[in-house]
């Protein structure tokens, strides 16, 4: 038996999180694998019911779960909170943290039927599969800041601050992942300015010894931004420091059609977290327009990393392919000549490939 923590959070999140708990328990009974599922509060939600982001039973059924699966959190209620207790930081970030999870995955996979979707060219984005590899507990995010009155007008700093042992095991992974994959990394870095960058690249090479299978090359977050639009294909894994991960799987997200496609697993600890990329989405909170399937592709994530569960993993994405396949859309991937659904039709929709593929 698996126990999944289940935090919907804000915003869309209550929306798409039932979808992929529907999918993982068709997973269960055609896999003979039992699932339990305790749902948690967390985020807005949380601060509305409880006072905090992050209560501390819902830190503690993380902590006995065996993974745990996130909506999103945040959303304009809580933007004028103090920075330390808005959703982002006091519950997410807190929970990155106080679940070591130092690195989150974030594949960038293009379904075939979804070349239209994107707002590249098709010849542009056909055969994108890369992995953004983002380094998640440490950097400008955790490092130290501050806000002073000074004579002259305020003055605020952030610290991108990493030490040998936080960049080795990022990197390390990236080294594995890449050897599981078409063994191509690119480590991403801004070492013609930081420092940061300076140690990072150092233990890049140093490590790259090890890895001797592995192409390793150096590219630049500026021309890495531009690459990842401009070629994606040239990409298999890429591995970088926090911020510049987020800025960048942002961006690629763009290459598999919409941001609602993009799913995430953040792992290092004990116990795993899965989420879509995107967030809670406020402007359509509600509507059952959100795309559900990236929730899914995070559950498919749950399977293969937390679980083991290799096959059933597969299964539910080639479910979620012949969905496209078949034309069914939710309005982020709507284009010409095929069919809207919502929400929970979408979710539905990928259940039924599960039970009947
Ligand atoms: C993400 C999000 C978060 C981040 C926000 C909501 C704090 O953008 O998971 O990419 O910046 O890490
Ligand atoms: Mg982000």
């Amino acid at each position: 038996m698996f126990k999944i923590a289940v935090l919907p959070g804000d915003g869309i999140g209550p929306e798409i999180v039932p979808e992929a708990v529907k999918v993982l328990k068709a997973v269960g009974k055609k896999y003979g694998v039992d699932f339990d599922f305790r749902e948690g509060l967390v985020g807005g939600a949380a601060i509305d019911a409880t006072g905090t982001a992050l209560p501390a039973e819902t830190l503690q059924l993380c902590r006995e779960s065996d993974a745990v699966l996130l909506g999103a959190v945040g959303g304009p209620r809580w933007d004028n909170l103090p920075p330390a207790e808005r959703p982002e930081t006091a519950a997410l970030l807190a929970l990155r943290k106080g679940l070591g999870l130092y690195a989150n995955l974030r594949p960038a996979y293009l379904f075939p039927a979804l070349a239209e979707a994107s707002p590249l060219r098709r010849e542009i984005v056909e055969g994108t599969d890369l992995l953004v590899v983002r380094e998640l507990t440490g950097g400008l995010y955790f490092g130290e800041k501050k806000r002073e009155r000074t004579p002259s007008g305020e003055v605020a700093w952030d610290t991108l601050i990493y030490n040998t042992e936080e960049i080795e095991r990022i990197l390390r992974l990236g080294f594995e992942l890449a050897r599981q994959r078409r063994k191509k990394l690119t480590s991403v870095d801004k070492a013609n300015v930081l420092i940061t960058s300076r140690l990072w690249r150092e233990t890049a090479e140093r490590l790259a010894r090890e890895y001797p299978d592995v192409e390793l090359t150096h590219m630049y977050v500026d021309n890495c931004a531009m690459q990842l639009v401009r070629w994606p294909r040239q990409f298999d894994v890429l591995v970088m420091e926090n911020t510049f991960g987020d800025i960048l799987s942002d961006l690629s997200s763009v290459l598999t059609g919409s941001i609602g496609m993009l799913a995430s697993a953040s792992i290092g600890g004990k116990v795993a977290l899965y989420e879509p990329a995107h967030g809670s989405a406020p402007d359509i909170a509600g509507q059952k327009k959100a795309n559900p399937l990236a929730t899914i592709l995070s559950a498919a994530l749950m399977l293969r990393v937390s679980f083991k569960l290799e096959e059933a993993a597969r299964e539910v994405e080639a479910a979620v392919g012949r969905v496209l396949d078949k034309g069914f859309r939710t309005a982020d991937i709507m284009s010409e000549g095929k069919t809207l659904v919502n929400t929970e039709e979408m979710g539905t929709l990928v259940r039924q490939e599960v039970e009947e593929g």
